[in-house]
């Protein structure tokens, strides 16, 4: 592959252009396209990057922490860092160390103490929807909701609660919009309010096995590892802006599927035991992430195609998840579908640390509005979010029977 003299990079001609202008679903006409004709292309866009369409291939690169690398560049397009945030921009050995002060805290007994504080969102929110002139799924539901359940789980008071919801939301959609004034002030307020909870955590005498904060902070300071104040801190911000993207665009998406397929909605309501099921057809369908990249190490092959060392692979999860060649009917909903080994959370060393909590928040959250309305429809056009996360932005919709 002849490169640049100058710059050090490939000399290839593009293969392939995100679409910009997207509406919901149209991507996986992209996706399919791309599997079938050139599964693993070459994109100018977002400043050069590899999309890795297949399951076998998205498999291959997110478990061979060898070859492939976050430590450079983690998303498309490249980001300049401040500072890197654990851990999602650490390779293993270090990188390690923080899944080992955070994953106890997202264990599935942990996570579910935080139930009712998630029931008592939804419902709230729920019932706002009969209060708007013209309710939003997202702006007024998924938003807020997803704000709130991780205000819970960092355990932090009422007020504060209302704050990380207002600035949360504020940034989620400041990213969308790409406005960077509001989005360096919003970044800021968040790095405040994880230094705030994280400096007052260490008084309180939080138990570290069950508090994500003063599992952070013990971590911090046993001098066998290398996680220090600063990083921790870094880590809980880490976590905010993780947390609220993905659970958001998917119960979004949800929420339009529903909307879409009244059969399903009905059947769903009256079966609400089916509700987990659904939900991993969900997460397959409409799989949230498709910017989070590796970079290799060193010059290698993928897919016959040589990537030469530090250019990004983007990983397109929601396009694996829609791969004939792992799922039968790729694109229909199945509701008993068997072996949904899905990879909407990742896989490997960076697999998303807090995939029970997204599962319950999913759960209560289309429990609560299944439960507390008699039906909902589409009241508008739904607008797509960027190229950042695959879901919806705006999701007008018409509620009915909302009970108190
Ligand atoms: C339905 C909800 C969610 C989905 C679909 C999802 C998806 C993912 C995926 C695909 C990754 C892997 C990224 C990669 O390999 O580069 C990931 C990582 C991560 N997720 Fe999630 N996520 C969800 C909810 C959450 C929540 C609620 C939190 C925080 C409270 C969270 C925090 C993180 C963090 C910190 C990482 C990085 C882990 C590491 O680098 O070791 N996620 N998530």
């Amino acid at each position: 592959m002849p490169r640049c003299p100058f710059s050090g990079a490939a000399a290839r001609a593009s293969e392939w252009s995100p679409d910009r202008d997207e509406t919901f679903g149209s991507a996986h006409g992209d996706y399919a396209r791309l599997r079938e004709q050139n599964p693993f292309p070459w994109s100018e866009d977002y400043g050069g990057f590899w999309a890795a369409t297949t399951y076998e291939d998205i498999l291959a690169v997110t478990q061979d922490d060898e070859l492939f690398s976050t430590a450079t560049q983690n998303v498309v397009p490249h980001v300049p860092r401040s500072s890197r945030r654990p851990p999602l921009h650490f390779d293993p050995p270090e990188h390690t160390e923080y899944r080992q002060a955070i994953d106890p805290v997202f264990r599935r007994s942990v996570v579910m103490a935080h139930r009712q504080a998630f029931t008592d969102s939804a419902r709230d929110l729920v019932q706002g929807l009969a209060d708007h002139p013209g309710p939003d799924a997202v702006r007024d539901f998924a938003a807020p909701f997803v704000m709130d359940a991780f205000a819970a789980v960092l355990g932090v008071p009422r007020e504060m609660t209302r704050e990380i919801r207002e600035v949360g939301v504020r940034y989620g959609f400041a990213i969308q919009d790409m406005d960077d004034a509001v989005i360096a002030e919003c970044s800021a307020r968040l790095y405040e309010i994880a230094e705030t909870v994280y400096r007052e955590r260490a008084q309180q005498g939080a138990d570290p096995g069950r508090d994500l904060v003063a599992g952070l902070h013990r971590a911090a300071r046993d001098p066998s590892n290398g996680i220090t104040d600063t990083t921790a801190i870094a880590t809980v911000r880490q976590l905010i802006v993780a947390g609220m993207g993905a659970p958001q665009a998917v119960l979004g998406s949800s929420i339009v599927h529903l909307a879409q397929d009244l059969d399903l909605q009905q059947h769903l309501r009256a079966h609400p035991e089916d509700l987990p099921s659904a939900i991993e057809e969900f997460l397959r369908l409409h799989s949230p992430y498709r910017v989070f990249a590796r970079t290799a190490k060193r010059d290698t092959v993928v897919h016959g195609r040589t990537v030469l060392q530090d250019e990004p692979i983007a990983l397109l999860f929601p396009s694996a998840n829609r791969d004939a060649a792992r799922f039968e009917r790729p694109d229909e909903f199945v509701l008993q579908r068997k072996q949904n080994s899905h990879l909407a959370f990742g896989r490997g060393s960076h697999r998303c640390p807090a995939a029970t909590m997204g599962r319950l928040e999913l759960l209560i959250a289309l429990e609560e509005l299944l439960r507390h309305t008699s039906g909902f429809e589409l009241a508008g056009e739904v607008r797509m979010m960027n190229w950042l996360e695959y879901g919806p932005r705006s999701v007008p919709l018409t509620v009915h029977g909302v009970q108190h």
